[in-house]
């Protein structure tokens, strides 16, 4: 941090986001220094009323994951606790938020010198439902007290875009982060972006996306555009076709309630896989500057066809109405499977599969690229299938190539192999940062690269909202899978349908 202070104040602090997600991604950052005690507050606000220390109490047992802690880390816990502080009140109180600002900035003084920057950071692990309106309380009793005494915001002081230097020059920042799910459709999305944008300017506003800071989410960039291989192959003369997958071994238990009210092609399709699609199928971008790379994405959003029906496999898990908190009736999909298509010069005619599903054998998330068949093929090597590259996500990030090599021994017959780059062997004792971790650093540094802007959000909505009112309306209906399984038989039919050859099990 340069001079002065930031606050990080988490809304919804008494939540599960909050507890397994954000106060331990703060203590990571915390325990690599880049939290300095000196210089940083955090503070939980919520409606509960309990006290700082019942706070702390809370969170304590979610920020140690290893179960072979030393010594060393309960004491990091013990001073990272002591930076929190609890404020409660509710979500449309301005006495709640009066009295977080005074808290703010009571602290605040005592770590800002005289000339120091107040920086204020408002996490909302909080429903989309009261965003409205604690974006309201935040712009009218919490911002920055440098900006609010020069009534102005971050954007209009300069009229331009900001970057860190300029921040700082003008005395602090305050920049808000939201969670998906961003509305249910184009529709609301767009109302709740207006509501938002009119009391933050898009600099200010970071919509995570916590794909975008998975490690191999974020290589996709530097694997496409800072290799050779990858330049002349990566297209439709050489790319059968694109599976995106996400797979879990878990059903919806505990959170069904939410769940149903928006299903697997906005829990994770919408977002996740689409951001994932965004980065292996954009163009490249002139520079690694956020509006360079987001400008790119949005144009692969723009380019994606209407999904059609006969594209579509949906199904639900049996047992998942059982669940007292999802209505008998339920057609909520807790899988799908569909195929994109991308109108553009490099990638007309090749599909893109993004596959989701809950309560599955597996959990799994991975990118997998099909290559087409050799041409005039000596080998007779078409049965032992085709070049792939795959790269796993998670469990166990990994990047391999299958390809086919001459069957070790005396006969010349062929066998598929694999070129392997797992991180666990090759980055031993590297680790590998949460995807949490990294973007609440980007957002305190002020890097917005790894979030969605609002036209892309917009984008990604125009996308699905046409086939999520079909399903919302009835018209389309999930099929019935069993729990433990791949989901329903009909969506290998259609990846084989779309052209994907089997290899193995995978
Ligand atoms: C969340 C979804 O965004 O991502 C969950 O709401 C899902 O339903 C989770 O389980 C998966 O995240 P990860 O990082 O475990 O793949």
């Amino acid at each position: 941090l340069e001079n002065g202070s930031l606050s990080i104040i988490v809304l919804g602090a008494s939540g599960d986001l909050a507890k397994k997600k954000t106060f331990p991604a703060l203590f990571n950052l915390f325990q690599q220094g880049f939290l300095q005690p000196n210089e940083v507050n955090i503070f939980g606000y919520a409606r509960t009323k309990i006290t700082d220390d019942e706070l702390r109490d809370r969170i304590r047992g979610y920020l140690i994951r290893d179960k072979g802690a030393s010594s060393k880390d309960s004491e990091a816990v013990t001073n990272f606790l002591q930076l929190i502080r609890y404020v409660s009140g509710a979500y449309d109180a301005e006495e709640g938020f009066q009295q977080l600002d005074k808290e703010i900035s009571k602290h605040e003084v005592a770590k800002n010198s005289a000339e120091g920057l107040s920086r204020r950071l408002f996490y909302l692990a909080l429903p989309p439902s009261v965003y409205p309106s604690v974006c309201r309380m935040i712009r009218h009793f919490c911002m920055n007290k440098r900006n609010i005494e020069s009534g102005q915001s971050e954007m209009n002081i300069c009229n331009v875009p900001l970057c860190n230097h300029l921040t700082a020059d003008l005395g602090g920042w305050t920049r808000i982060v939201v969670e998906k799910p961003f509305g249910k459709d184009l529709q609301s999305a767009e109302e709740l972006s207006s509501q938002i944008g009119e009391l933050f300017d898009e600099p200010q506003i970071y919509r995570i996306d916590h794909y975008l800071g998975k490690e191999l989410v974020q290589n996709l960039l530097v694997l496409r555009f800072a290799n050779r291989f990858f330049l002349p192959l990566w297209n439709r003369d050489n790319i059968a076709n694109v599976q995106i997958v996400f797979r879990e071994d878990f059903g919806t238990e505990g959170r069904g309630g939410y769940f149903d009210q928006y299903g697997i092609i906005r829990d994770i399709i919408q977002n996740h896989l689409l951001q994932v699609l965004c980065l292996v199928a954009m163009e490249k971008p002139v520079s690694l500057k956020p509006e360079h790379i987001r400008d790119e994405k949005v144009k692969v959003l723009q380019s994606v066809l209407t999904i059609k029906d006969e594209e579509v496999i949906l199904g639900q898990y049996d047992g998942y109405r059982d669940d007292p908190t999802v209505p008998d009736n339920s057609n909520t999909p807790t899988f799908a499977t569909m195929v994109l298509r991308i109108h553009n010069e490099r990638w007309e005619g090749v599909p893109f599969i993004l596959k989701a599903g809950k309560a599955l054998n597996s959990r799994k998330a991975e990118i997998r690229v099909q290559f087409k068949d050799v041409p005039g093929d000596i080998f007779k090597c078409k049965k032992q299938g085709r070049n792939e590259f795959v790269i796993r996500l998670q469990p166990s990030e990994a990047m391999y190539m299958k390809l086919t090599v001459k069957q070790p021994g005396l006969e010349m017959s062929t066998v598929q192999s694999e070129l392997d780059l797992s991180y666990g062997q090759r980055y031993q004792g590297v680790t590998i940062p949460e995807a949490y971790e990294r973007l609440i650093l980007d957002t305190i540094r002020g890097d917005q690269q790894h979030f969605v802007r609002r036209d892309e959000l917009k984008a990604a909505w125009e996308i699905f909202t046409p086939l999520l009112h079909r399903i919302d309306d009835g018209e389309l209906n999930p099929l019935p899978y069993k729990p433990g399984s791949r989901g329903p038989e009909a969506a290998d039919e259609l990846l084989a349908k779309a052209g994907y050859v089997q290899t193995h099990g995978y």
